[in-house]
C-alpha cells in the first residue's frame, strides 16, 4: 500500500499539524465568544452594565414595549436654532457660526411609565438635535435642574434600585429612598434645590440645563469647560394648585401656547474657570461665571411622540459637532451606553409589533399643530 503523499513545505519551512491549526482556531472562536459574553456581561454578572441598568428600569416601571425606558413620557417638537455668532468666541462648532440650523426636539417628564400624570416628577426635559449644514449633529438631552441628583453611574443604580415600587403600594418605599439619600450625601444639593423652586406651570416656561461639563475648543485651538442651558422668553410661574389636581396639562397647554406662536429660549453658554468641578454633575459652579448668549432657540409645532421625528432619535448627549467634545464627567459615557440599549429594544418592538405605537397611551400627547 502506498502512503497518502504529503505536501512538501518549501525549504526551511515545518509542517504545522492538522491538530495545531485546529487549537488556533478554537482558541480563536473561544475568544470571541469570550469577548461577547464578557460586553454582554455574563461573565460579570457584578460589573455595572447598561444592561443592568436598562433592566432595573424595566423592572420598575413594568413593560411599555416601543417606549423609551426613561422619560417615557413626551412629545416631539420642531423648529431651528438661530445663531448670533457669539458662542464661536468659545467653539468652532459650525452650529455657532451666524445662521439658522434645523432642530428636531423632545419634550418629556422622568420615569419609566408612558402614562404616568405629568405631576409624578417635579422635572421636565427636553432633548434636542441640531442638524448642522456640513452633515453633523449636536445632540443633547436637558432637564429642568441645574445639577443632578446622583455623581457616579453606580449611584444612579443604587437610586434606581431604591425607587422599586413596594408591591403594596404601587410606588417607591419612603424609606428606602431616603436611606438611600442619606447614604449619598452627594444628593442633597439637588434635593435643596428641588425643594426651593416650585415646578414650572408650563413646558414653555421652564429653563432646561445641559448639567454635564463638556470641552469646547475655538478657531485658535484654546479648549475650555462649559456648561450649557436654554432660557426661555416665556417669563416662569410655578405649578398652580388647579394643575396639580388635574394632573396631565403639559402636552395640551404646550399647543394652545403654540397656537399663539412660536415659543423662544436662549441658548446659554457658561464657562468654568480653573478649578469648578467638570466630572461632578451635583456641583453648580459659582453664579459669576462668564455666560455668553449664542441664540435663540425657536419651537413652532409639536407632533405625537408615536409617529413624530423624535420618536427615532437617541438623543446621546455625546453625538457632538468638532468643536464640542465630552468631558470627564462619569455620568457621560454610562448616558451613552444606557440611550442606545434603551433604543435597541425599544426599536426591535417596534419593529417586531408595529401596532405597539399606533394608540397613544391616555395622558399622553397625541394632537398635532403647526
Ligand atoms: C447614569 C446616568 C443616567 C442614566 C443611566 C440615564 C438613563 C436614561 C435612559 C435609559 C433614557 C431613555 C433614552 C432613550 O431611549 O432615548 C434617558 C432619557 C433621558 N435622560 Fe437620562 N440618564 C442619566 C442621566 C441623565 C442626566 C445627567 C440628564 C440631564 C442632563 C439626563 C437627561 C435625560 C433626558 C432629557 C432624557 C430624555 C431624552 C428624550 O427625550 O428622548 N439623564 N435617560
Amino acid at each position: 500500500m502506498t502512503q497518502p503523499s504529503v505536501p512538501t513545505p518549501p525549504s526551511g519551512e515545518r509542517p504545522i499539524c492538522v491538530r495545531c491549526r485546529l487549537a488556533v482556531i478554537g482558541a480563536a472562536v473561544l475568544a470571541l465568544a469570550g469577548g461577547f459574553a464578557y460586553t454582554a456581561g455574563w461573565l460579570t454578572p457584578a460589573r455595572l452594565s447598561a444592561p443592568r441598568i436598562i433592566d432595573t428600569f424595566e423592572a420598575n416601571a413594568g413593560p411599555h414595549p416601543g417606549y423609551r425606558r426613561n422619560h417615557a413620557k413626551g412629545l416631539c417638537v420642531e423648529g431651528y436654532f438661530d445663531s448670533n455668532g457669539n458662542g464661536a468666541a468659545l467653539s468652532h462648532a459650525a452650529v455657532f457660526a451666524p445662521g439658522r440650523t434645523p432642530v428636531s426636539g423632545r419634550f418629556a417628564v422622568p420615569g419609566g411609565n408612558p402614562s404616568a400624570p405629568d405631576t409624578s416628577s417635579p422635572v421636565r426635559s427636553l432633548a434636542l438635535q441640531f442638524r448642522l449644514q456640513n452633515g453633523e449633529q449636536w445632540r443633547t438631552g436637558m432637564n429642568s435642574t441645574p445639577l443632578f441628583v446622583v455623581h457616579t453611574p453606580a449611584q444612579f443604580y443604587q437610586q434606581l434600585l431604591a425607587a422599586k415600587p413596594d408591591p403594596a403600594t404601587g410606588k417607591p418605599d419612603p424609606a428606602k429612598l431616603q436611606a438611600f439619600y442619606a447614604a449619598n450625601p452627594e444628593t442633597q444639593p439637588f434635593l435643596r434645590w428641588v425643594k426651593a423652586h416650585a415646578p414650572s406651570s408650563s413646558l414653555a416656561n421652564a429653563a432646561y440645563y445641559g448639567i454635564n461639563a463638556f470641552l469646547y475648543t475655538d478657531a485658535h485651538g484654546t479648549t475650555r469647560a462649559v456648561r450649557w442651558s436654554v432660557v426661555p422668553d416665556t417669563p416662569y410661574a410655578p405649578l398652580s394648585a388647579a394643575q396639580q389636581a388635574a394632573k396631565n396639562f403639559l402636552a395640551a397647554d404646550l399647543d394652545e401656547r403654540l397656537q399663539q406662536g412660536p415659543l423662544r429660549w436662549h441658548l446659554i453658554l457658561t464657562v468654568a474657570q480653573a478649578g469648578d468641578p467638570t466630572d461632578d454633575a451635583t456641583l453648580q459652579w459659582p453664579d459669576d461665571r462668564q455666560r455668553i448668549d449664542a441664540g435663540t432657540l425657536v419651537l413652532e409645532r409639536t407632533t405625537s411622540q408615536e409617529d413624530g421625528t423624535c420618536r427615532d432619535i437617541n438623543f446621546d448627549p455625546t453625538i457632538l459637532p468638532a468643536g464640542i467634545a465630552p468631558s470627564d464627567d462619569p455620568l457621560l459615557a454610562a448616558r451613552s451606553a444606557a440611550y442606545a440599549l434603551s433604543f435597541k429594544r425599544r426599536t426591535r418592538e417596534e419593529a417586531l409589533h408595529p401596532e405597539v405605537h399606533q394608540t397613544p397611551v391616555a395622558g399622553a400627547h397625541n394632537g398635532e399643530h403647526s
